[in-house]
């Protein structure tokens, strides 16, 4: 007599086989639902094309009025694959009047990387000498509007920041 086939009744093992794929299921949710506390606290994922906010680290480490450069990360995820912690791009981080300020490091002229000089108390672009002050704003060169600032939210002593691209060359700050 082949099994199941009369004596133990199909419901008994039935329920093994739906209690083995229950417990499946539910491992293969843990998994993307185990990322680091910064990512629960604020997710990375992109939500109606919107830029999501990007853990940036502790809050005590980012207080000071000399800006600190932040890089940020989110896991890629396409059909296949999930590549944890790429860079998505960098700010800098500074404390004024007791709230966090932060601005992208990618020059609103044409887009090179724009550093802190620590001397000139300035944020500086090496490709065309455009120079910021502290709150931003162009001080020197042909940037066509101050740095870009971007959004911040703190929550439980951690901050996190929308890292949002902005069209060079412009007045404006148009995202793109
Ligand atoms: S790219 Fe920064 S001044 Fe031109």
């Amino acid at each position: 007599m082949s099994p199941g086939a009369g004596g133990e009744p199909d419901g008994g093992r039935r329920a093994v086989l739906k209690l083995g794929i229950g417990a499946l299921g539910l491992g293969l949710a843990a998994v993307p639902a185990a990322p680091a506390i910064g990512y629960l606290l604020f997710p990375s994922g992109s939500k109606g094309g919107e830029a999501a906010f990007l853990p940036a680290g502790k809050r005590s480490a980012l207080a000071g009025a000399t800006p600190v450069r932040v890089d940020l990360y989110a896991d890629k995820v396409d059909a296949w694959n999930k590549t944890p912690d790429v860079k998505l791009g960098s700010c800098w981080v500074l404390e004024r009047d007791g709230a966090l300020h932060a601005f992208s490091t990618v020059c609103p002229h044409l887009g090179c990387a724009v550093d802190f000089d620590a001397e000139a108390q300035k944020f500086k672009c090496p490709c065309h000498r455009s120079a910021f002050g502290l709150d931003g704003s162009v001080e020197a060169g042909p940037s066509p509007r101050p740095l870009d600032s971007l959004e911040i939210k703190e929550q439980d002593g951690l901050v996190a920041i929308r890292l949002v691209r902005y069209r060079q060359g412009v007045a404006d700050k148009e995202p793109v």
